[in-house]
């Protein structure tokens, strides 16, 4: 029964994904799930390609993944100068990291943008400055597309709709598809594509199914101290929750965390909330073996290896793909096991 709704969700979710943009396939040295591969040929270079790159912070597991995984793949024995930008979740520090790359007269930007919209400035002094620019994971939302070269990235939007199309699944299959079913949505930081693409999902979800009700929703900024602080003061209102919609696992820590300390059970096996995240990282798909995870959808942060290869594309003089998506799974309490927790790089 629990292998036929894996295939049942799997074909539904198949059949919902879309987007007409590019699907990263991962470079051919790249195992998907390792990151700083080498480059093959560093020593052909006639020059170390120098590159800047602006990170939004360290704000969890997954950003930190993220990071080594561009660290490792833009590293000095695959030939490149790396000058690293922690911007500590605030944009100005992104925008003043960009123009201090300009000075530095880089080869290239990599930009991990905290949020969506502010770019245009920025990205037209780098275009003056002559330098390309890819944006990776986070998209900017700009008036001019060539205002970057490419961007690679994960379909948020798409996360969302996996974890939509899973949701109906599984009330349908508990037999609670009929009643109201009330949703909290701990959302990630407000205006960054991460947000925006899961929390529209969502949001469409509630629009098409009349009995889902959005009991709360708030940011959490994709932190486990805030989740947990927001999940405490909605609790002190209402306790009548079948689902907490977190936008990543950090969030889902806090959430539960909450949720346990107001005496609730959770997981959908055991009668209790409904608890749904995103990223899929290891201590995020331990909380979906022990069961009080109920849905993880991959979020693959391992993205230093596309970008490498987009780098040496483009200094080959080669075209590169405008938007690649990332492929992304996901993971549920009926078929998760210790074998893919193990294999698991972060
Ligand atoms: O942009 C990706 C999101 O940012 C990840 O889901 C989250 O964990 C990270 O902080």
């Amino acid at each position: 029964m629990k292998k036929t709704l894996a295939v049942v969700l799997a074909f539904v979710l198949l059949g919902t994904a879309g987007g007409c943009a590019h699907r990263a396939s991962a470079p051919a040295e790249t195992p998907t799930l390792r990151s700083g591969a080498p480059n093959p040929s560093p020593e052909k270079r006639k020059k170390t390609i120098k590159v800047g790159f602006s990170q939004t912070g360290a704000e969890s597991v997954w950003r930190v993944a993220n990071t080594e995984s561009v660290k490792n793949a833009l590293s000095e024995k695959n030939g490149y100068e790396l000058i690293y930008d922690d911007a500590q979740q605030k944009p100005e520090n992104q925008i003043r990291a960009i123009r201090n790359f300009i000075q530095q007269k880089v080869d290239y930007i990599v930009l991990a943008p905290l949020v969506e919209t502010g770019w245009d400035s920025v990205l037209e002094e780098a275009r003056r400055a002559e330098i390309p620019v890819i944006i990776v994971d986070r998209m900017v939302r700009v008036s001019d597309g060539d205002l970057y070269t490419a961007y690679i990235g994960s379909n948020f939007l798409k996360e969302g709709q996996t974890a939509v199309a899973w949701l109906e699944g599984v009330l349908e299959k508990y037999r609670r598809d009929k009643k109201t079913v009330n949703i909290v949505n701990i959302q990630g930081t407000i205006g960054s594509s991460a947000q925006i693409g899961r929390t529209a999902a969502l949001e469409a979800g509630i629009r098409s199914h009349p009995n889902w009700k959005l009991t709360a929703q708030e940011s959490g900024d994709f932190i486990k101290p805030k989740a947990y602080e927001v999940m405490s003061r909605i609790l002190k209102k209402t306790s009548d929750i079948d689902v907490v919609y977190c936008e990543n696992d950090s969030e889902a820590f806090g959430a539960i965390k909450a949720l346990q300390e107001a005496g609730l059970k959770c997981g959908v096996l055991n009668g209790g909330v409904i608890v749904i995240s995103f990223d899929a990282t290891s201590e995020g798909l331990s909380e979906c073996l022990s069961g009080r995870i109920s849905l993880n959808v991959e979020c693959n942060p391992l993205q230093g290896p596309y970008v490498e290869k987009l780098i040496r594309d483009l200094s080959e003089g080669k075209s590169v793909e405008k938007i690649s998506y990332l492929e992304e799974t996901w993971f549920d309490c009926f078929t998760i096991t210790k074998d893919i927790i193990d294999k698991r790089v972060y």
